[in-house]
């Protein structure tokens, strides 16, 4: 029995590790930090891959589906890998003050970590059109926001601009350090399941993410020698889909508002990382992405919509994936972010007005 017991402390132990100390120390010497960079980190990355077996089953075929469960970041979404990077280098490089555009997720995502390393963050969102819970994050964690008359295009074109003006550093996915940072999600993936996957399915809007996975993959080819990359299969919304349609969309229009973009600005690194992967880009509908919103959450996975069209894309898809192929949909956002869109869009059996008596509530039950 001792024994057992201690067996079993030693195998908790290993699989606890050491606590994990956020992407930039497990990452350094695929980042571009020194000892002089001042790492401003809440712990971010190191989020589950998880297998799931209703999506693998439907796809059929010996296919394993994971879910890289970004939405476990600490302010709910992947940007905040790259942020760790951008923030700290800002600081590291003097600066008092950072701004972006963003659907939501972005600016959550910098105002913690400006907090967090004593920067002034300037926020820029389109009215309207920026879901509940990370507009509650900006405005606790200190950002001062402004609410545009306008999309998300309009207010990157601003904050571009004024960010050569004036001495604010730009915390979009322009800035190289985002990449550098996001990167890293792809060298997770490639530790946990020992290779590349087969396709990895990712969703669009300014196309920073794809980017940056795909970096990651060829840096730790180089690394790891693992025999293969993937291909790179990025979805948008039917109403917001410029990369897929190669055109500038004027007024993007989607229920994933995370990614209603018209104009992504790495549309030409994007181009480029469809033609080196061999892979393709798709749009989904907002039904689509809804019904593998519901999917996703009937499994215990609760993403925001957005999220959603890795899944519905990959369903999509279901025909031409290859027998036991290794398929990893990215969920870049937890599902908390964007509650409206739960409450409007279940299938669950919600009673209303029940009177608390244990009599009504049996008979409810069906006893
Ligand atoms: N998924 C979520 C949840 C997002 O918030 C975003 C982008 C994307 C996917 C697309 O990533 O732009 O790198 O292709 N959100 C940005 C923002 C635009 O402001 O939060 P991308």
């Amino acid at each position: 029995m001792l024994l057992i017991n201690t067996i079993k402390n030693k195998l908790r132990l290993s699989y606890r590790k050491k606590r994990w100390p956020g992407l930039i120390h497990a990452y350094k010497d695929y980042l571009p930090v020194t000892l002089n960079t001042p790492i401003v980190s809440l712990n971010e990355g190191n989020t589950p891959l998880i297998l799931s077996n209703s999506i693998s089953q439907l796809i059929g075929n010996g296919t394993k589906v994971y879910l890289k469960y970004d939405g476990l970041n600490p302010t709910g979404s992947f940007k905040d890998r790259g942020m760790t990077m951008a923030i700290s280098k800002a600081k590291e490089e003097g600066q008092q003050a950072v701004i972006c555009a963003s659907t939501g997720n972005t600016s959550a995502a910098a105002a913690a970590y400006a907090s967090r390393g004593g920067l002034k963050s300037y926020v820029l969102i389109p009215e309207g059109y920026v879901a509940q819970g990370k507009l509650a994050q900006a405005l606790m964690y200190g950002a001062e926001i402004i609410s545009i008359k306008g999309n998300f295009d309009k207010a990157l074109e601003i904050v571009r601009e004024l960010s050569t003006k004036y001495p604010i550093e730009l915390v979009n996915s322009v800035n190289p350090y985002r990449i550098q940072g996001q990167k890293t999600a792809a060298f997770e993936i490639v530790d946990d399941l020992g290779h590349a996957p087969d396709w990895l399915c990712i969703p669009m809007g300014n196309a920073g993410n794809i980017t940056a996975y795909w970096l990651g993959f060829q840096e730790y080819l180089k690394i790891k020698r693992n025999l293969k990359l993937p291909i790179m299969m990025g979805f948008q919304s039917e109403g917001s889909a410029p990369l897929v349609n190669n055109i500038i969309v004027e007024n993007p229009e989607t229920i994933a508002t995370a990614i209603r973009i018209g104009n992504p600005v790495n549309r030409e690194k994007a181009i480029q990382v469809k033609k080196e992967s061999k892979g393709d880009f798709q749009s989904v509908t907002d039904e689509e992405i809804i019904n593998a919103y519901k999917i996703l959450a009937k499994e215990g996975v609760f993403c925001e919509p957005a999220s959603a069209a890795s899944v519905a894309g990959l369903i999509k898809n279901k025909n031409r994936i290859k027998k036991e192929s290794t398929i990893v949909c990215v969920l870049t956002g937890n599902g908390l972010k964007d509650p409206d869109c739960a409450i409007k869009n279940n299938d669950a059996i919600f009673r209303k007005n029940v009177e608390p008596s244990l009599q009504d509530i049996s008979k409810i039950l069906g006893y």
